[in-house]
């Protein structure tokens, strides 16, 4: 694993979104895996700034997001859906067609999953896929326990996760309690990963992973056995690792 630690966030976002530019620069029709949370943010914002200053562009960029949650409507202000729109679709002229997340309001579900693990095959793999962590390791939305074949899966997200994703609704009862995620199998398809941690509450995820155990129990662990993983992470969530 490639390790880069950096200041402060603001840092951690530029430093990501050189990673995107040069990408995009040497690959104008490059398949991006992108991810949700607030960790991404401002790389968005940063990869913004560089499209509105002409360094690069998304007309040929096709995406394809990890996950969203079931149930909530795809202009639900706290839908994958419209986080991506919001933070990032609507500012950088991308074609809608070129982008591509779960559909978490299918009337069957299990063959919407289907129907995104043969897109995912179809138009990938990723030349890089973002990755946040959450503080119990999940990656996507891909919790402790699931199984590292798994591919793209409905997922009854843990209480841990509603509680942290609860920030972002009036209570802990709004926050679904099912989402459609990619599975690990098919995030490890993705010829790159990006991973990025910022903050103290990541501290713990960074150390578990670290250890290099891989197991189930923590799915980060997994990301020891791809071959280019990238993590940045700043000072606040490295510490004293
Ligand atoms: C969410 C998302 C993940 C994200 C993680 C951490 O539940 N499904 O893709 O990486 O939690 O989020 P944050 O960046 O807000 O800490």
């Amino acid at each position: 694993m490639n390790l880069i630690v950096v200041n402060h966030y603001e840092e951690l976002s530029q430093k990501a979104a050189e990673i995107i530019e040069q990408l995009i620069q040497s690959h104008p029709a490059s398949i991006l895996g992108l991810a949700t949370g607030s960790t991404p943010i401002g790389l968005y914002q940063e990869l913004i700034k560089r499209y509105q200053q002409g360094a690069i562009s998304f007309e040929k960029v096709r995406t394809i997001n990890l996950d969203e949650y079931i149930g909530l409507a795809e202009d639900h202000p706290q839908s994958y859906h419209a986080f991506m729109k919001k933070h990032l679709f609507d500012e950088i002229a991308i074609p809608k067609e070129q982008t591509h997340l779960p559909n978490g309001n299918a009337s069957f579900l299990d063959e919407e999953c289907l129907r995104y693990e043969r897109l995912i095959e179809k138009i990938g793999p990723a030349d890089v896929q973002l990755l946040g962590i959450g503080s119990n390791g999940h990656i996507g939305f891909n919790e402790p326990g699931s199984s590292f074949s798994s591919e793209t899966h409905v997922i009854k997200l843990a209480q841990s996760t509603r509680e942290a994703n609860a920030r972002f609704f009036h209570s802990v009862d709004e926050v679904p309690s099912h989402a459609i995620t990619m599975g690990i199998a098919s995030i490890l398809k993705s010829k790159k990963i990006l991973l990025l941690a910022s903050g103290p509450s990541k501290t713990a995820a960074l150390r578990r992973l670290l250890q290099q155990k891989k197991e189930e129990a923590f799915p980060a662990s997994v990301l020891c056995s791809h071959p280019h993983v990238t993590l940045i992470a700043d000072r606040e969530a490295w510490a004293d690792l």
